[in-house]
């Protein structure tokens, strides 16, 4: 055959395809009908295929469901440690600096405690409570002293300590003139003017306040003040330290002669 009968065949089908295809969708043969031609058996078992084959594609159309949101999640979830990682970048180098800045703060809080330390002591048995001095000053018991180096008259040390804010020392107890002692032995030889005279009235020794000498607080070196050839009103320490008595180590001597000088002032007290 043999186009020619392949043609003939094809232009005179033996059913006729478009009749079939525009009927109604029951009256399709084999699709809603039972096909006439299969055993009845093998027809149920068609029928009994189409609810596992939907159950199937629900199936399917939840899995591809649930593909695409694990896809998006995953996506998300690769972007987000970016994120962290820049978030904690940040977050370091915010940590970092604040470290440095507090250590920084801390070395200078440290540095302007030590300085509160020594120009502004805690007084003793207090936690609140500072004494401060000027700088090269020593504080003792609420009051600050200054010990020159260079040395000058009576009267020009009088004057200088009063210039600094303060006055020639006053010695008013034991305690007071033990610390002088003490803190005078750091310049052996040196010799330093207080603020005691009797230039006004021979014999009559005052502070540079006006306040009398007391009785009880005093401490001449042994056979002082002698007002040695008349001409000594003022007084020094130490003049000679007596073993037996370390503490006498007055003299009087000419208010002429150029000592060094104890000026005092009060310690400015302050609360924290
Ligand atoms: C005396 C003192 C006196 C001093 C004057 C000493 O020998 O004992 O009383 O003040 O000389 O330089
Ligand atoms: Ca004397």
């Amino acid at each position: 055959m043999e186009m020619d009968g392949i043609y003939t065949v094809l232009q005179n089908p033996s059913e006729d395809v478009y009749s079939t295809v525009n009927q109604p969708q029951g009256r399709r043969a084999g699709a809603q009908q039972r096909d006439p031609t299969l055993p009845v058996s093998a027809a149920g078992k068609a029928s009994s295929y189409r609810q596992p084959a939907l159950v199937l594609l629900i199936l399917c159309c939840l899995l591809l469901a649930a593909i695409i949101s694990l896809a998006v999640y995953h996506f998300k979830t690769n972007e987000d440690p970016e994120k962290y990682n820049t978030l904690l970048n940040q977050l370091q180098d915010l940590s970092s600096k604040n470290h440095s800045e507090l250590k920084k703060s801390n070395t200078e809080l440290f540095v302007k405690s030590s300085i509160l330390d020594k120009y502004c002591p805690l007084k003793e048995g207090s936690s609140k409570e500072r004494g401060c001095c000027p700088v090269k000053w020593m504080q003792f018991n609420g009051k600050c002293y200054y010990f020159s180096t260079d040395t000058m008259d009576w009267n020009s040390s009088r004057d200088n300590c009063t210039s600094k804010g303060g006055h020639l020392v006053i010695i008013e107890s034991k305690a007071e003139q033990k610390f002088l002692t003490y803190a005078t032995k750091a310049h052996p030889g040196n010799r330093y003017w207080i603020g005691l005279t009797d230039a006004v009235t021979e014999g009559t020794w005052l502070w540079v306040d006006g306040t009398p000498l007391n009785d009880k607080t005093q401490y001449w070196v042994s056979g002082e003040p002698n007002d040695n050839n008349g001409k000594e009103d003022c007084a020094i320490l130490p003049f000679y330290a007596d073993p037996l008595h370390p503490l006498n180590s007055w003299n009087d001597i000419e208010c002429q002669n150029n000592y060094s000088r104890i000026c005092e002032t009060i310690a400015v007290i302050i609360y924290q």
